[in-house]
């Protein structure tokens, strides 16, 4: 068991050991079964939480205020327009007004130094919804997801296919390091990780016996995998003119029938979401119309098939974030 996490932040993966992300994976396991028992958990009633939005959301933001409810907590949403920060109050100011009125506070936004800034000046908790360099609450969902599904989830491989230096799959690489989980990132040469991550995240998998790999070949990289993993091409705050040149670089790496097939038999597949598999959204009737495309990162046949394991991904977000809170909090 690692020390008690109370009192501390959650904004990236590389804070916390091996021990720690463990612990956090078991206490939602727990949360997991209460909320399907229906064994009421309100062990932080009176507690208050706020969640500040720069960005848009659908499974973080109800992520957070289910599991606030579900703990006894009163849960604030603030969304991108609606608070002064960074416009007409500092990130300091406001971080340390926030801090006298709730417990805790969860940031989604850009920089990484924003939601560091926050922590530090707070005074309570704060937890990272996604920033442009890392989305760690949403790597815990994805290792229940895939413990669930084989019962255990060291010496697998994941490979992330696609745009693999964003926020995503930057932290799939820690989360992989540390947990002694094969990463591979699979995608063009431009859109690989930073190179400083890399050896910092090579260094930790050397620790838990476990390998990072970067590959341009498809075959080579969806070898073996148990686990393919992939993110829409554009990410929250990226301007819209780049679609069309990450469409040229990442098509070869969309998740298909022949990168299944090619993978272990029995391996899944994952998504964080919101995903383009389908031309059933505006942005997927936009880009189709401009470039033709049906689908994007993932064919929508591999996205509706028995091995995509995507909405109980989802579902886990949930009961993830819930041990986080709780963990911190209590
Ligand atoms: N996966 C994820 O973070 O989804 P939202 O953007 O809907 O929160
Ligand atoms: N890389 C995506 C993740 C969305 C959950 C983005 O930042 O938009």
């Amino acid at each position: 068991m690692p020390r008690s996490l109370s009192g501390r932040s959650f904004l990236k993966l590389l804070d916390f050991s091996t021990e720690e992300i463990q612990y956090l994976l078991e206490l939602a396991k727990d949360f997991k079964r209460m909320k399907r028992a229906g064994t009421p958990h309100k062990y932080l009633a009176g507690k208050n939480i706020v969640l500040l939005f720069e960005k848009t959301s659908t499974r973080t933001r109800c992520s957070f205020e289910v599991a606030g409810n579900d703990l006894g907590m009163g849960v604030t949403y603030l969304d991108p327009g609606s608070s002064q920060m960074g416009k007409k109050e500092s990130l300091e100011d406001t971080a340390k007004v926030l801090g006298r009125m709730f417990d805790g506070i969860e940031y989604r936004g850009f920089d990484q130094q924003i939601v560091e800034n926050l922590a530090k000046h707070a005074g309570v908790p704060v937890w990272n919804g996604l920033t442009t360099d890392f989305h760690p609450t949403q790597m815990l969902a994805d290792v229940l997801t895939i413990e669930e599904h084989f019962g255990h989830y060291k010496g697998l491989t994941m490979v992330f296919m696609g745009d693999a230096r964003n926020n995503v799959a930057n932290s799939l690489m820690v989360v992989s390091a540390k947990l002694g989980i094969n990463f591979v990132a699979c995608g063009p040469k431009d859109n690989m990780p930073d190179d400083k991550l890399v050896k910092t995240c090579k260094a930790i998998a050397k620790e838990n016996g476990c390998t990072i790999t970067l590959t341009e070949d498809v075959k080579k990289g969806t070898k073996n995998a148990d686990v393919i993993y992939t993110d829409i091409w554009v990410s929250m705050g990226e301007p819209d003119e780049i679609w069309e040149q990450r469409i040229k670089l990442l098509s070869p790496y969309q998740v298909n029938d022949a990168v299944m097939a090619n993978a272990n038999p029995g391996a899944i597949f994952l998504h964080c979401l919101p995903s383009f598999h389908d031309l059933e959204t505006t942005i997927g009737v936009d880009i189709h119309k401009k470039f033709g495309l049906p689908e994007m990162e993932v064919t929508d046949k591999v996205f509706r098939s028995p091995q995509s394991k995507v909405f109980d991904e989802a579902e886990n977000r949930m009961h993830t974030i819930k041990a986080v809170m709780y963990a911190t909090l209590k």
